[in-house]
């Protein structure tokens, strides 16, 4: 057993009380500020603790003063130099330790603190003649530059790393991986709770990265042939639910045809996200309320039962139609309000193997009491296609108002197809993103519109319609008023207005 060193003087040239300062705390130590003298050993006002430590194995007895740091006892009582002292003040992490598994700044922690816990410094992590794996990298690589905080740096890495391990940790979960080669074997892969399915990530990883998403089990289907899109010969379209965005975006049939889709995939992201977001997942994506984002805060979406915070809070994004006293979230895809305008079915396999057809209208669930069910997918259940009829007459066009020209999340969107026939509209089909917790669409709007000459009076009846029972929570009441014009707009742009 070692023994910590009697504590030495003030090395701040203090004449006041010598021999009972901490040398490297810089505290010159002002009797009333702290506090009484614990074991009276040289001073009326002097506080020392016999303690015990565990540091890298080994134990230590010592009596530190109580204003001592850790890394303090480390360096100049225990003769452990290699954790630093850098900024003292808990900005450098050169002092990384790691305490109980856990790393902390060893200069912001009193030794007193410490009785018992299990303590580990970089010597105690590898020797010259056996490194840690992180020490051999660090050297491997080149991983340091003059090398005094490294000792912090391997410390924090070592610790981060058994932090995610043990799920304490901000960043992701870990989970197992499968990679299926075929749909069947997708499905049975992911028949279990903890299960999800990848295609192109770009949702789902952001989502892992903050534990709102934590599946213990990820199956990767983004080698699965779903990538072709396919003209049937009732001259629809059936899309692999593999096909990235900006391929979809780019078809010409779809250009041609279902203009609507083209211009609201484009409109969204950015060209290196819809490189890699896939037809599926971009339907599945989930909410950009800015609390279910922020885990420190309450959300019945992330965590039923918790409160939902948007109400009452910052709401400027959130939805005014098809709210419960749940949850006012919106679902942010541009793609799945043009996909609603036209009609489009989403077609999957179970995990039994069953294929199910579900309507576009039928597909997103309202959050009533349990926002966290957005759709009415099952439990493994793969999308493998979607299918557009065939296309619709009439004018489209996809409206996006947003924050800033690009790289932003619709405030409000709208996806039309109008046809007019002899001076009257002959159809219309309406929908409506930023607005509610799915890809919104009133019959009652198309209802005002179908057989009526375009005029301004009659697109504000079919406004009317369509904020009838719309809402606002405070800071997104403006969206009331401007998805009014955004649709006198875009209607008079439907219909030559
Ligand atoms: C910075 C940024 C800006 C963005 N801006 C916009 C924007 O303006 N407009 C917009 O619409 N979108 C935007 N997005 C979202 C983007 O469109 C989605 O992230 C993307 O479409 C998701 O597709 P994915 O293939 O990457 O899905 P993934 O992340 O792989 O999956 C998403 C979800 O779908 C599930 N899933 C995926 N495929 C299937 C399947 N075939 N069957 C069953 N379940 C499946 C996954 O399990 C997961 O739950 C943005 C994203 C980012 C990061
Ligand atoms: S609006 Fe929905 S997603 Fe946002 S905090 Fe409330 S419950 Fe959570
Ligand atoms: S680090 Fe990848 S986009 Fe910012």
């Amino acid at each position: 057993m070692r023994h910590g060193a009697i504590l030495p003087g003030c090395g701040n040239g203090c004449q006041q009380h010598p021999g009972e300062s901490d040398s490297q705390s810089g505290n010159h130590h002002d009797p009333e500020r702290y506090g009484p003298n614990l074991t009276g050993v040289r001073h009326p006002r002097t506080a020392r603790v016999s303690m015990h430590f565990t540091i890298n194995g080994q134990s230590y007895q010592a009596e530190p003063d109580i204003r001592t740091s850790l890394l303090d006892l480390c360096r100049e009582h225990l003769g452990l130099t290699g954790s630093k002292k850098g900024c003292d003040h808990g900005q450098c992490g050169a002092c990384t330790m790691l305490v109980n598994g856990r790393r902390i700044n060893s200069c912001l922690s009193l030794a007193v603190m410490h009785q018992d816990d299990e303590i580990v410094t970089i010597e105690g992590l590898g020797t010259p003649d056996d490194l840690h794996p992180l020490q051999a990298a660090f050297v491997r690589h080149d991983g340091y530059q003059c090398g005094y905080c490294t000792p912090g740096q391997i410390c924090s890495a070592v610790g981060m790393m058994d932090e995610q391990h043990q799920g304490g940790g901000r960043g992701m979960k870990t989970f197992t991986y499968a990679k299926a080669d075929s749909a069947d074997a997708a499905v049975r892969d992911a028949h279990s709770s903890g299960a999800k399915f990848i295609a192109g990530g770009t949702n789902l990883l952001d989502l892992m990265k903050l534990q709102i998403e934590t599946p213990e089990k990820l199956v990767d289907i983004s080698r699965l042939p779903l990538g072709e899109i396919e003209e049937r010969e009732d001259g629809g379209l059936t899309i692999g639910a593999l096909v990235p965005n900006s391929d979809l975006a780019a078809d010409p049939r779809v250009i041609a045809k279902y203009e609507v889709l083209s211009r609201a995939l484009l409109a969204g992201a950015s060209g290196q996200l819809r490189n890699k977001a896939s037809t599926g997942g971009n339907l599945l994506q989930r909410t950009r309320c800015y609390y279910f984002y922020d885990t420190a805060m309450p959300c019945n979406k992330r965590e039923p039962g918790t409160g939902c915070s948007a109400i009452g809070g910052f709401n400027r994004i959130l939805a005014v139609l098809g709210t419960s006293e749940q949850c006012i979230a919106t679902h942010p895809s541009d793609m799945a309000v043009a996909m609603r305008a036209l009609d489009a079915t989403i077609i999957t396999q179970r995990p039994d193997g069953d294929k199910r057809r579900i309507s576009i209208h039928e597909f997103y669930r309202l959050p009533g009491d349990t926002p966290n069910i957005e759709t009415v997918l099952e439990t493994g259940e793969l999308i493998t296609h979607i299918e557009l009829p065939a296309p619709p007459k009439g004018r489209q066009v996809y409206r996006k108002v947003r924050d800033r020209a690009s790289y932003a999340f619709a405030i409000v969107s709208i996806a039309g197809v109008v046809s007019v026939e002899d001076g009257k509209i002959a159809s219309a089909s309406l929908a409506f993103g930023g607005l509610g917790p799915m890809p919104w669409r009133n019959p009652a709007v198309e209802a005002a519109l179908v057989g009526q000459a375009p005029s301004d009076a009659v697109f504000n009846a079919a406004a009317d319609a369509l904020l009838a029972d719309a809402t606002g929570y405070g800071s997104n009441d403006f969206k009331i008023p401007l998805t009014r014009r955004v649709l006198v707009a875009t209607l008079r742009d439907l219909t030559g207005e």
